[in-house]
């Protein structure tokens, strides 16, 4: 059942994680896996993905089970499987032989719960039948009543250890293939879903599955657009946005746009070039120390400058961004933290993404900002700028009234051929710079035209 592929064995990763929680928080934690929802009837469920914070002290994507870190010491709690269940889905390994993959101390039968609940703080879990249980064994560490097991993990999990990053490294490898393979079939593909299968394909047939649902859409300006049925069309482009999940649960995030032609008309290609432009000064700028709020901001300068030279805006960058003029054209934030989940730790709200005492601004150019920390050693953020025309901003009347001196609206409809561009890598924050992880997938114009073609 081992799902770890680093050289450091999994059970030693696991201890020194729970090492470093009980070093920063002295309290039993009960953590759970969660279950499978049930579709229509038991035996049909929703595809299961095991708890993140379960995963990352317990390492194994089980099912049903619970694990108790207490003293030092670590109790998983699961129930061997039945012989209805072993009929139906195989032999699956006994509780002893988990136990001793994941170097627990102890293993017993999930009843014994009850009896080891009373004095352990937990996370919610996202399945509501594991959750109602919760609510009733364990204390949940809510925001407003303790937040101290939570801030010991997010101090954990927002800097990754080796394993961590060896795993993303390999999340990041199969989602670069699945990519290539997506430009690959693209001058063949008559519709958004056969690009889509050509990348999944690559991913499942990998082991892993996808880390979220894979945007691949002519209407890139639908940010998170979840349909496949468009026909592709020369002269379009097709927004791709696939990641990765290995069998652990560690996810990777890309996003590459490319023309279905294979050649990027002149429009096309200046702002895609301005986007391009965006995510490598923020890529050139990302180290230890810096926060990320101010790539965000250098992205907006990015992009306000570069729709300025083209001459869709009019104005100063910086006035720009102060109206949020760009914003108009980039309304989303620069990335977000990157790890077990592809918006790592977003269950636990802004606790992760942002640092005590900060709050999301309630201004437009701003609010969806993820992140708003100073950057660490070791932490795995996404670089996402994009560029969109989104019916719903542009033409909205209060809007075009508010910047009808800031954008030039005729010269916008000019570039009537780009309805969203992002440009996605994943990048590790180093000792003293940054290593972007996905490098091996070009974001230059040419490059990209070229594995198209
Ligand atoms: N890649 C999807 C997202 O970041 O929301």
């Amino acid at each position: 059942m081992s799902v770890s592929t680093s050289a450091i064995p999994l059970a030693e990763t696991l201890r020194s994680r729970r090492q470093r929680l009980a070093e920063q928080f002295d309290r039993p934690v009960l953590l759970w896996s969660g279950q499978p929802s049930a579709r229509n009837f038991p035996a049909n469920v929703y595809p299961f993905r095991a708890n993140s914070h379960f995963l990352y002290f317990a390492g194994l994507p089980l099912m049903n089970a619970a694990v108790r870190l207490a003293d030092g010491q670590l109790t998983l709690f699961m129930d061997e499987a039945t012989p209805a269940e072993a009929l139906w889905h195989g032999p699956s390994p006994g509780r002893e032989a988990v136990a001793a993959e994941m170097g627990a101390d102890r293993a017993l039968p999930l009843a014994e719960l009850a009896n080891q609940a009373a004095d352990t703080v937990t996370l919610g879990v996202q399945d509501s039948a594991t959750r109602a249980q919760q609510q009733r064994l364990s204390r949940l560490a809510e925001p407003s009543a303790d937040l101290t097991l939570i801030q010991a993990i997010v101090q954990l999990r927002m800097q990754h250890d080796a394993d961590a990053i060896a795993q993303i490294r390999r999340a990041a490898a199969v989602s670069i293939a699945a990519h290539k393979a997506g430009m690959a079939t693209t001058p063949s593909a008559r519709t958004e879903a056969e690009v889509r299968a050509a990348m999944e394909q690559v991913i499942l047939g990998q082991g892993m599955t996808c880390a979220y649902s894979s945007i691949v859409t002519v209407h890139g300006e639908v940010l998170h657009n979840e349909h496949y049925h468009h026909s592709l069309a020369a002269g379009e482009l097709l927004l791709a946005d696939v990641g990765a999940e290995t069998e652990a649960g560690w996810a990777s995030d890309i996003t590459r746009t490319w023309p279905i032609s294979g050649q990027f008309s002149s429009t096309q290609r200046d702002l895609y070039d301005v986007v391009l432009a965006a995510h490598d000064a923020c890529i050139a700028a990302a180290k230890p120390g810096v926060e990320y709020r101010d790539l965000h901001l250098l992205a907006c300068r990015t992009l306000a400058a570069g729709l300025a030279d083209l001459g869709i805006l009019q104005g100063q960058p910086d006035d720009l961004i102060e109206q949020d003029a760009h914003a108009l054209f980039f309304p989303h934030g620069v990335g977000h933290l990157l790890g077990l989940d592809v918006h790592d730790m977003e269950d636990l709200g802004d606790l992760a993404g942002y640092a005590p005492g900060r709050r999301r601004s309630d201004r437009f150019g701003l609010g969806f900002l993820r992140l708003d920390r100073p950057l660490l050693p070791h932490m795995v953020v996404t670089i996402e700028p994009g560029f969109y025309q989104v019916p719903g901003l542009l033409n909205d009347p209060q809007r075009r009234d508010r910047y009808r001196q800031l954008v030039n609206w005729e010269r916008l409809a000019q570039f009537a051929d780009v309805r969203g561009i992002r440009i996605e890598d994943d990048v590790l924050i180093t000792e003293t710079g940054c290593k972007v992880l996905t490098a091996a997938l070009p974001t230059a114009a040419e490059q990209v035209e070229a594995l198209v073609n």
